[in-house]
């Protein structure tokens, strides 16, 4: 088996039609590549971009190969818990086994929900530092990782402090969905299948939340994981408009051989993160119903609501999405201005910005290379409200086709000159739990 390095290679597919990224991919690469050029809405006006954009920030070619070995050679990449596939274990020992190797991870509570172009490496790695106790990497499409090594490499990129690590998968064939899987065990501690993305994508591949409509198929792909991995399998749902199917589907998959779900509180149908609020009273009834570990999904934008999401639903850690593209500093309590309003007044200014997350950012990427298009984006996110007040750096943004580092760090510059800082904050309640070196302690 060949593990997968960056590398300087054709443009990807995209494979998920989440927010931050509207072009997307269908099933064959070809397919991807036009649809990517007819439907993109988000940043780039011209294929040129697009084209310019999907390219890898380089990497020097000896600082890869080291990289590479260090990965094979890695005795920490063995998984941590499981060590063999579940086949002949009862409901019993295979809830024992999830927690233990839960608890060998650390039960990491503050964790990087999977997103498609935006938790990739760097961006892991720049949360992890500012507190994130594990993550997901987006999600991977299956059958195209089988199949397509261009693909794995420019998709799929870790290293050794990226741990503990999800890699989340779309499938709807448990032969291929176990192909790609076994490819990228070693260097995982969950192979997680995507059962919550509500795209019309998804509809049209017949994954993610529209698998709910197929349960038998649902259970097919868990257990196949679950009796031939090294690794648990981990599951990401959405909840039922009906309690009952919710609780249902949660102890289904338990008994699939499912080690730990992630609880998106939202339907299928309320796709709008800002419109609809995750119901965390559903989480914590599935919480109730299983007896393997449960995180949960959805309405975390600062620390409080960590700690509040944790003590209504009972769930033993948070994901957190949106927020965490603004603000990567979230899991540490730093927080942005618009949750400072109306707080009871005890934050102070955190001595940290987003340019400065950005600036980490973009060493992270230097680093780690990933295609420009996930580094443009993220710029826009970190730095939205910088160009609410200055929308001409951010048009300068926009009209540079290609992107360059040298580019960002003078933009940077160019913004915190213009003097206007917007900080993040810190609340003096919580300053006691960040330590000077930003990692958040794990004891939320
Ligand atoms: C840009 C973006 C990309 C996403 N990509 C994925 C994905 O690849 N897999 C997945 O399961 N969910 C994906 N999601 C959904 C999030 O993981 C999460 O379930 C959702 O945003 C709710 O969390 P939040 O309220 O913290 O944003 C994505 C969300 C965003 C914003």
């Amino acid at each position: 088996m060949k593990f997968i390095i960056p590398s300087l290679s054709l443009r990807s597919s995209r494979n998920c039609c989440y927010p931050a990224q509207k072009s997307i991919m269908a099933s064959p690469l070809t397919q991807t590549l036009t649809l990517s050029q007819t439907q993109t809405g988000s940043f780039h006006a011209d294929p040129a971009q697009d084209d310019l954009d999907d390219i890898p920030c380089s990497e020097p070619q000896q600082e890869r190969q080291e990289r590479q070995q260090l990965l094979l050679s890695s005795s920490d990449s063995l998984p941590l818990g499981f060590g063999s596939p579940s086949r002949c274990l009862s409901g019993e020992s295979l809830v024992e086994r999830a927690w233990t190797h839960w608890a060998k991870l650390g039960r990491p509570k503050l964790i990087v929900a999977p997103m498609v172009d935006n938790s990739e490496l760097p961006f892991r790695m720049l949360c992890r530092k500012y507190g994130a106790e594990a993550a997901y990497t987006p999600m991977l499409h299956s059958r195209i990782f089988t199949e397509n090594e261009k693909y794995r490499n420019q998709e799929f990129t870790t290293c050794k402090e990226d741990r503990p690590l999800f890699v989340q998968f779309c499938a709807n064939d448990p032969e291929v969905l176990l192909e790609a899987a076994m490819r990228v065990e070693p260097f995982c501690d969950y192979v997680d299948i995507n059962f919550g993305c509500p795209q019309r994508i998804a509809r049209r591949g017949n994954y993610g939340a529209f698998l709910m409509d197929n349960l038998p198929l649902v259970k097919s792909l868990v257990q196949k994981l679950a009796l031939n991995l090294n690794v648990p399998v981990s599951c990401k749902i959405r909840v039922f408009p009906d309690l009952q199917d919710t609780i249902k589907y949660a102890r289904m998959l338990e008994d699939a051989g499912c080690s730990l779900l992630a609880v998106h509180g939202r339907t299928r149908d309320e796709k709008d993160g800002k419109k609809f609020r995750a119901d965390w009273d559903a989480i914590r009834a599935v919480k109730n119903a299983v007896r393997i570990p449960v995180l949960a999904n959805g309405n975390i934008r600062h620390v409080d609501d960590v700690h509040t999401c944790l003590e209504k639903t009972g769930a033993d850690g948070v994901l957190s999405a949106e927020s965490l593209l603004e603000n990567p500093a979230l899991f540490a309590g730093y927080r942005t201005a618009e949750w400072v309003v109306g707080s009871e007044g005890s934050e102070r200014d955190g001595k940290l910005d987003q340019t400065d997350l950005l600036v980490e950012y973009l060493k992270f990427c230097e680093r780690y290379p990933v295609p420009w298009r996930m580094i443009r984006a993220h710029v826009h996110r970190m730095l939205g409200d910088w160009f609410r007040m200055h929308p001409h750096v951010r048009e300068d943004l926009n009209s540079q086709s290609k992107l360059t580092f040298e580019f960002l760090y003078n933009m940077v510059d160019r913004l915190r000159e213009l003097g206007t800082r917007i900080p993040l904050y810190l609340d003096d309640k919580h300053g006691d739990r960040v330590p000077a070196d930003g990692l958040v302690s794990r004891d939320v």
